[in-house]
């Protein structure tokens, strides 16, 4: 039988996140202070480590890995790391969340590194809103990133939209008829509260996925579907189209009971959870054993024990977690 990671509470773990930088173009609101400083370099894991992580989890049976950041395609070496993960044998999925910016530069190169999947964040479908929202975005060059991808042969892109009322809630549909005109899947997201933000407060901007849902259905009746999927999105399809609709209700419709999921941050940190602060220092292993698999391995299957149960998000503007989300892996 194959080795397979186990916590306390009988769910299996087959699905990492691994962060490959704190870094990213972009300094969303919901994600970042405006004056947010980088770790320095030698407290981020070098693509050698981070290849090294991904083996170590392959090798205990997880089947998927998702590179994040920050914005992964501003780590260099991108390119490289993801030819050693997508040779990895027994990864079967293998996808990467971005912001969508760099992929006119780097889709070709991520496609043929063995990249499956790519999930587009899109908040907003109007130039100065997307700024506002994005701080530093250019909207023409996440739309032409999002071409570029399709250009590139990446099938079942996704796109992620986290909804701020009186921000983009106006833009739901919008981006619903985007989805529908590009064929994408897309999921609307609840703020979490991961950091402290200074341009709103979280409890006035919480949006519910039940209100983005009757904006929806006000134009296209949604079913649920069949599909029980381990992930945080619930997916719905509209009569006419094959576009997918998902929300990722962090708050409203907590999906922990089916959690499958861990997390390295950008400083090899495995977060059992993101919502809670368990962690095991994996680069302690790295830097003490570099080339030790076994000892990785091992600090790995330890550390399941301290997944907790849930996370207790509230949306009362309290911030349950101090880390932003660049440090985590979104
Ligand atoms: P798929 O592989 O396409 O299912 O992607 P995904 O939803 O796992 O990943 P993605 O990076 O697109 O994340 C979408 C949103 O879900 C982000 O806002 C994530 O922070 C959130 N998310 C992902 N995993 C978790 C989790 O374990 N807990 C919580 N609360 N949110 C999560
Ligand atoms: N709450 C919900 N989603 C967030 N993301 C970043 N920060 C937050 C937050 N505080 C989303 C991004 C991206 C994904 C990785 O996480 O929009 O789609
Ligand atoms: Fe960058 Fe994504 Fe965070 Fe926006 S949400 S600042 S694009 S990492």
């Amino acid at each position: 039988m194959s080795p397979s990671l186990i916590d306390d509470f009988g769910r299996r773990v087959d699905y990492v996140r691994l962060s490959v930088t704190d870094r990213c173009d972009f300094r969303c609101v919901y994600c970042m202070s405006e004056e947010m400083t980088f770790l320095p370099r030698a407290q981020v894991l070098t693509l050698e480590e981070l290849a090294q992580v991904a083996r170590a989890f392959v090798e205990l049976g997880v089947a998927k890995i998702r590179l994040t950041g920050g914005e992964p395609l501003v780590r260099r070496g991108i390119d490289t790391l993801v030819e050693e993960v997508g040779a990895l044998d027994g990864l079967r999925d293998f996808a990467m969340t971005t912001n969508g910016a760099g992929l006119r530069k780097w889709a070709p190169a991520l496609r043929r590194g063995g990249l499956g999947r790519l999930n587009i964040s899109l908040d907003s479908l109007d130039a100065d809103k997307f700024r506002r929202l994005t701080r530093t975005g250019d909207l023409h060059k996440v739309i032409d990133g999002i071409h570029a991808a399709q250009d590139a042969g990446f099938q079942g892109i996704k796109l992620n939209a986290v909804i701020l009322k009186g921000r983009n809630d106006d833009e739901v549909l919008d981006l619903v008829e985007f989805a529908r005109r590009e064929s994408l899947d897309i999921s609307f997201i609840e703020e979490m509260p991961l950091g402290q933000v200074s341009d709103h407060g979280r409890d006035e901007t919480y949006c519910s996925s039940d209100e983005v849902q009757a904006l929806i259905e006000a134009r296209y009746p949604l079913m649920p579907t069949a599909e029980v999927t381990p992930g945080p999105s619930r997916y719905f399809r509209m009569a006419d189209h094959a576009s997918r609709i998902g929300f990722i209700s962090p708050h409203s419709h907590n999906f922990c009971a089916s959690c499958n999921r861990v997390r390295v941050t950008v400083e090899g940190r495995l977060l059992l959870c993101l919502g809670n602060e368990h962690s095991v220092d994996l680069r302690a292993v790295l830097r003490r054993y570099p080339s030790d698999l076994e000892r990785l391995k091992a600090a790995i299957v330890a550390a399941m024990p301290l997944k907790p149960e849930r996370h207790h998000f509230t949306t009362d503007g309290d911030v349950q977690v101090v880390r932003f989300m660049n440090m985590t892996g979104g």
